[in-house]
């Protein structure tokens, strides 16, 4: 169930809540405004800072007791350096609506008496992180056992009308980030080709937005023999999906952002070893980020035009799958020899790159769980970004930096160009281990138009195999924040 948000004055006296939620800076002082409250529970709150059982540390929580009638419970969350600090906003937002859907206490109110009203923006979008579940595929529990999701919050602000236009767009923000992580986490089964498609087609309706899709027949006409080459083992329908949202002057070169839908990626006749093989229905991460951003953008109305182009498909072993040693044509004209066919996402990627030019792109930004290599560079912490323009670059890192969504550059230099230099074909699909997430962004790069354009290694932080404090184990989002902070930083 979406939360739903609503702000209410800060200075109006007593708030009657199950939870009231209080993220404070590192300190060791009441922040001002809160001595009736620390009075009301008999100077707890003071008592608690003052022998350092809380210090407002990043991520420390503190749960006190309230009283009737007030606050009932009262939770203390740490946001550590972060005053005025969108991302650590986000962050503690979340956490906070995170430890409310623990409790099972349905409601909570949330005080962050450092952070001006713009900041309930960050604020919403974080609650609406914290409180984000995926529980469609389990039958509930019978009714005494069950605890209630957290479906409503009010964001106290000194500023109630400034907050309440920012909650909405924070709203909006999270319904992109909610609409992504479901799609993420729904089995490969269930979220098909086909279902994403019928995903963008209702986001379509919705919006009023223009939603094209390509199947196997479509794609064999614009001959794209590399996307081809991966489709060409599943019985599933391939699907190129664009949407185009027109919230810009008519005829303005579109922001195009391009994901990869790998619905299930068990590797091809490259076959992946089984454990862990699961995960790989988050191979479609990419896709669901351009989704999610264009749902975002939508809901806010931002004045420009954004293009989402989807490529989906299934990567499976079979007597018609591609094979080690094939040679295959994008639709560039470029052959390609496949040395490994577990590298199919830049296979995908590189027809999607060469019909990006057709809608004459301002910019190109690709997010793609493209290599394992990314995820042993990088972790689960930042995605791997590649471009040549350094301004561009810089561009990307600073909107995923402002929204807790960190990038780190990766070169995409020349000299490793020979890693990828095939007998037979123009270029080959895999450079080896060395260097592995630079190899794939450097064949992406080959298939690229002439636009400005970034590529997003986003296969460790899509989704995180371990709980991640405020975000728990599974899909994240990411980087439908990045997408549509980029957008709006380039309305005009
Ligand atoms: N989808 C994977 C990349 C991946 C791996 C994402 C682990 C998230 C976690 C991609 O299609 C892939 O299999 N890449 C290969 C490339 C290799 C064969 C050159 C990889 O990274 O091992
Ligand atoms: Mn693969
Ligand atoms: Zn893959």
């Amino acid at each position: 169930m979406p939360l739903s948000i609503s702000v209410r004055p800060s200075d109006s006296g007593v708030v009657e809540t199950p939870l009231l939620a209080i993220v404070l800076p590192r300190s060791r002082e009441l922040a001002p405004g809160m001595d009736s409250l620390d009075r009301a529970v008999g100077g707890a709150i003071s008592l608690a800072l003052s022998t350092g059982d809380f210090r407002g540390g990043r991520d420390e929580l503190l749960q006190l007791s309230g009283y009737e009638g007030g606050p009932r419970r009262i939770l203390l969350v740490g946001m550590g350096d972060g005053v005025g600090n969108r991302a650590a906003i986000r962050r503690a937002a979340s956490l906070a609506a995170r430890q409310g859907g623990k409790l099972g206490v349905g409601a909570l109110a949330l005080l962050i008496p450092s952070a001006g009203a713009e900041l309930a923006e960050d604020a919403a979008a974080g609650l609406c992180m914290g409180a984000w579940a995926y529980d469609d595929l389990k039958t509930p529990p019978p009714a005494d056992e069950r605890r209630a999701p957290l479906t409503s919050a009010v964001i106290l602000s000194a500023d109630v009308d400034v907050a309440a236009s920012a909650a909405a767009r924070g709203q909006a923000i999270g319904a992109g980030q909610a609409l992504a992580r479901r799609l993420q986490m729904m089995p490969g089964n269930m979220c098909t080709p086909q279902f994403l498609a019928a995903t963008a087609r209702e986001m379509g309706e919705r919006h009023g937005m223009k939603v094209n899709v390509l199947g196997r027949a479509e794609m064999e006409r614009e001959k794209m023999g590399s996307f081809l080459s991966v489709a060409q083992g599943t019985a599933e329908e391939p699907q190129l999906i664009t949407v185009e949202y027109n919230g810009g002057a008519e005829g303005t070169n579109p922001i195009v952002l391009v994901g990869k839908g790998l619905c299930f990626d068990t590797g091809g006749i490259s076959i992946k070893p089984a454990q862990n093989m699961e995960y790989m229905k988050f191979d479609m991460s990419g896709a669901a980020g351009v989704l999610g951003a264009i749902e975002a953008i939508a809901r806010l109305g931002l004045g420009i035009n954004v293009v989402g182009i989807v490529g989906a498909t299934t990567n499976m072993p079979s007597g018609t799958a591609v094979k080690p040693g094939d040679v295959v044509r994008a639709s560039s004209g470029k052959t390609i020899e496949v040395i490994n066919t577990d590298a199919e996402g830049r296979l995908v990627l590189a027809d999607l790159l060469v019909y990006a030019s057709r809608f004459e792109p301002a910019v190109v930004l690709d997010a793609a769980t493209l290599t394992g290599a990314c995820v042993i560079a990088l972790g689960h912490t930042a995605t791997g970004i590649f471009g040549t323009d350094d301004a561009l670059v810089e561009e990307v890192l600073a909107a995923g930096r402002s929204v807790g969504e960190p990038g780190w550059r990766l070169p995409l230099w020349d000299d490793y160009r020979d890693l990828i230099k095939s007998d037979v074909a123009d270029v080959k699909n895999t450079g080896g281990r060395a260097a592995g997430s630079v190899t794939a962004a450097l064949f992406l790069k080959e298939f690229i138009g002439d636009y400005p354009w970034i590529h997003m290694d986003i296969a460790g932080t899509a989704y995180s195999e371990n709980d991640m404090v405020a975000i728990p184990r599974g899909p994240t989002g990411n980087p439908v924040a990045t997408f549509v902070e980029f957008v709006r930083g380039r309305v005009g």
